[in-house]
């Protein structure tokens, strides 16, 4: 076979066709409704939060807020102006990977020492206090992992997600464990509230764009990052598996966020399409047969796609043509050496002759491309990018019609929006939009604003701790 027709069919098995995309979307709707109704361990999560109420961009105070991502560890300490802005101090430290497949207490330790760091850095006069009592610290948790939520700040790890394994967290209060070591250092810190990411993005983009300006409603809160997650407002009396009578306190709330870990949307592979690259890709990661809607989408697999697939074209794309095989030292067999920074820049170059693309195979893969080859090579990104996106639709499009968001609300419909896929992966957003289209949303697709909601999870956890 040529390597045209090769990459013919490989883009084919990227393709998701009108008719997938619909499917896909009722199939989400379902999946939502049974999540509300059961708990499951293979479904759809869908986690109460215990967060009641969205903020109205009122909201005062200075908060402490810790970040844990797939890839950093955020401390920032947050002042909310009461106007709908807030000033944000912030340290970042990627994680290092001995800590995330290594020991509970280390790695929570770790977090601490950080924050210990950082206040000692911004807030110093807090250790100078006497009566520490008096002034002690809200702090919220954004935790970027599926946790059983059972209060405002408590939730026990479900499971690792993004490359995490730190066995024996699991099953444990991850508020606990933070607060554990945060006592051991006798930090003036209690943590107030436990936020995942989608639901501290929902938070932020309601607090900076308060509901009716902008002429919109913000409904959904998401993240196309290192995973990827969406969070909304749900009726408490919908979410059946929701019981009151254990949780008294919230008889007289009207609505609660959902988490819906939609990374775990048809774990069965029931509509989602599974190729050969899919199915070599879970294998590879810590969490195999959960989280595989996440698996086709967000950043920590985009390039790990594109080496499976370039591995099984690699003797038409890096040999041949004339041009040099000088493999002896390239990253190809190397599993998660790709990041998707990679597929983002060879699907976004528009240089003369795809010198960019060039230039970034030849550093990280050690090979010299034909232009035909390289060709070859953007067509592959292009598909798994276009993939990664048109799923994407498949949860906004889920939710917009699951609440029937357009026909209650006369307003445009707003979703905030966070995560490096989303903010740098090319024409990501437009790519959405042209899967939005094609479901039953059609040209009502125009009503759905999608805005980035920077520092969502940072913030957002901070207005979660004043709820507290
Ligand atoms: C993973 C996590 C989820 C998080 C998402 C985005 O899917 O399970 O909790 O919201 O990544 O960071």
């Amino acid at each position: 076979m040529s390597l045209v027709s090769k990459v013919q069919q490989i883009v084919e098995e990227f393709t998701i066709s009108d008719e997938l995309l619909n499917a896909a979307v009722d199939h989400f709707i379902w999946a939502t409704e049974h999540g509300l109704r059961h708990h499951t361990d293979l479904g759809m999560p869908m986690i109460p939060s215990f967060v009641t109420s969205v903020p109205t961009g009122k909201e005062k105070g200075t908060f402490l807020a810790v970040d844990l991502g797939g890839t950093n560890f955020r401390v920032c300490s947050v002042e909310l102006n009461g106007d709908s802005t807030y000033d944000l101090i912030q340290s970042k430290h990627p994680v290092p990977h001995d800590y995330m497949v290594g020991k509970t207490e280390e790695f929570f330790g770790y977090l601490a020492d950080k924050i210990e760091e950082f206040l000692k850095v911004h807030h110093e006069g807090h250790f100078a206090q006497e009566d520490v009592e008096k002034k002690i610290f809200k702090m919220g948790f954004t935790f970027s992992f599926p946790v059983d939520q059972t209060a405002l700040n408590r939730g026990t790890l479900i499971r690792w997600t993004k490359g995490y394994d730190i066995k024996d967290a699991v099953g444990q209060d991850v508020v606990l464990l933070l607060q554990e070591q945060i006592n051991k250092r006798k930090l003036p810190i209690h943590v107030a509230a436990l936020v995942n990411d989608t639901v501290g993005t929902l938070m932020t983009r309601s607090y900076t764009k308060p509901e009716g300006s902008e002429n919109s409603t913000t409904l959904i809160g998401c993240i196309f990052g290192t995973g990827t997650n969406g969070a909304y407002s749900e009726k408490i009396k919908t979410i059946a598996k929701f019981d009151l009578t254990q949780n008294p306190e919230m008889i007289n709330e009207k609505l609660m966020v959902i988490n819906t870990e939609w990374g775990s949307f048809d774990n069965r592979l029931k509509v989602i399409p599974n190729n050969r690259f899919d199915d070599q890709l879970n294998k590879l990661t810590p969490n195999p047969g959960y989280h595989m809607f996440e698996k086709r989408i967000s950043g920590m697999f985009l390039g790990e796609l594109l080496r499976l697939v370039l591995i099984e074209v690699q003797n038409d794309i890096f040999t041949g043509g004339g041009v040099s095989d000088n493999s002896t030292n390239t990253n190809l067999n190397t599993p998660w050496s790709l990041d998707s920074s990679i597929p983002a820049l060879i699907d976004a170059d528009d240089s003369k002759d795809l010198t960019k693309t060039q230039q970034m195979v030849k550093s990280v893969l050690g090979f010299d491309t034909t232009i035909e080859q390289r060709q070859a090579i953007q067509q592959l990104s292009k598909a798994i990018g276009k993939r990664s996106a048109y799923l994407s639709a498949v949860p906004i499009a889920g939710l917009v019609l699951h609440t029937k968001a357009l026909e209650k609300f006369s307003q445009d419909i707003d979703v905030g929006a966070d995560g490096s896929v989303v903010e740098f992966y090319p024409n990501f957003e437009q790519m959405i939009r042209v899967a939005l289209r094609k479901t039953k949303i059609g040209d009502q697709e125009k009503r759905i604003k999608i805005g980035l909601a920077k520092d969502g999870s940072g913030v957002g956890a901070a207005l979660c701790a004043l709820v507290a």
